[in-house]
């Protein structure tokens, strides 16, 4: 199972690595990979995306041609055995291409769509269930970046839209970067003590960031979550023990998302083992920070400079960002290392980059 599981990740990454490229690419990833594996690969991927949920009842099969072959799937689940609802023709590698390229066109060149019962009166009067079906299908390679955030909050159950306002920050600092084959970690995968309930916003990340590999951490063991791009850890985000198992797992990281206890000293810990390995351009993103005045989180509202507490230590780091002008300052490992902060109502994006500009010069007077 397990080396199933490697072979499908490494599948994954090997075929959004060459969808970022030519079409011979591509070409080439399937043949090294075989078909049936890349068409197990392109069905979980249609599968997650199109959410076909209540559509039980439709059957679509996607005839997916790859040099002189052809291989089939079908969607929601195996075939029945009658004609299919609507049948996809398209080469597999422009499927490829669709469901794990960068932003930019997808022309469908290779693609022919044949609907079964064109000919029944019906389809004019009483459009079936099967064009939602098949746009939404069709959507998933077509249009992967076309759902905004706070959509995707609603459509898996996340508490960042709605309790909180977070999905215009977020768009804010990740579209940009939304077609990147990052690796993501987010602290806290919900659910609970329950290990069977969670992944709201994992999964919502996993589709926002369609070439992305996510991983998600929560103290109890939610791993039988895991899917295709989605890897779900157990530990305690406040061990440092735990999180280097973790960071052994997920390799450097391009965002972590700290939305696990909401425990000051928690938080602090996180951030002092995680922010390390976060590469270069990175963004750590800590939800939640109200509870830096909550003293049930270990925060305070006595004093707000407490550097304990989550909004106390990051406004250090706001100091940290001007350490080249603060005279007789002793170093700190994060001063040249964080180039930008970004204050939200509960929010707050850390961004990794190197602050070494220099001061002004130093004729200047400074006191
Ligand atoms: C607010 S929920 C996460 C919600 C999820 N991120 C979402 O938006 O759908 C917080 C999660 O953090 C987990 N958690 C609590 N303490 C933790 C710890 N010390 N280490 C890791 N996870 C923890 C809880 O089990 C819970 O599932």
């Amino acid at each position: 199972m397990t080396r199933i599981v490697g072979e499908i990740r490494e599948g994954v990454a090997r075929l959004v690595s060459a969808a970022g490229g030519s079409p011979e690419e591509i070409v080439a990833a399937i043949d090294d990979l075989g078909v049936p594996v890349v068409a197990d690969i392109v069905l979980a991927e249609l599968r997650h995306r199109a959410d076909l949920g209540t559509y039980t009842g439709v059957e679509v099969r996607f005839a997916l041609r790859h040099g002189g072959d052809t291989v089939s799937v079908h969607l929601p689940g195996e075939p029945s055995g009658a004609a299919p609802d609507a049948v996809v023709e398209q080469s597999l590698a422009e499927v490829v291409q669709g469901l794990f390229g960068p932003r930019g066109p997808r022309p469908a060149a290779t693609r022919v769509l044949r609907w079964r019962d064109l000919d029944s009166r019906e389809f004019i009067t009483d459009p079936p269930p099967t064009f939602a079906v098949v746009r939404r299908l069709l959507d998933a390679i077509d249009r992967p970046y076309a759902a905004g955030l706070a959509e995707l909050c609603v459509r898996y159950g996340s508490d960042k839209w709605g309790i909180h306002q977070y999905p215009r920050h977020y768009e804010h600092h990740f579209d940009a970067i939304r077609d990147r084959p990052l690796t993501i970690l987010e602290i806290g995968v919900g659910g609970y003590a329950d290990p069977g309930r969670g992944g709201a916003s994992l999964h919502m990340w996993k589709r926002y960031f369609p070439r992305a590999s996510v991983f998600g951490l929560d103290i109890t063991d939610k791993s039988a979550l895991s899917e295709q791009r989605l890897t779900v850890l157990a530990g305690d985000q406040s061990s440092p023990t735990d999180l280097a198992e973790v960071v052994a797992q997920t390799g450097p990281l391009d965002i972590v998302i700290d939305d696990g206890s909401h425990v000051s000293a928690h938080l602090l810990a996180s951030f002092g083992a995680l922010f390390p390995v976060l590469r270069d351009g990175g963004l750590y993103v800590l939800e939640d920070l109200q509870t830096s005045y909550w003293p049930n989180f270990g925060g305070r509202a006595d004093v707000f400079d407490d550097p304990a507490t989550s909004v106390g230590f990051l406004k250090q780091l706001v100091d940290g960002l001007n350490h080249e002008d603060i005279e007789g300052r002793q170093p700190r490992a994060t001063d040249a290392a964080i180039g930008g902060l970004h204050f939200y109502h509960n929010l707050c994006f850390v961004e990794k980059a190197t602050n070494l500009d220099g001061a002004p010069p130093s004729w200047i007077p400074r006191s």
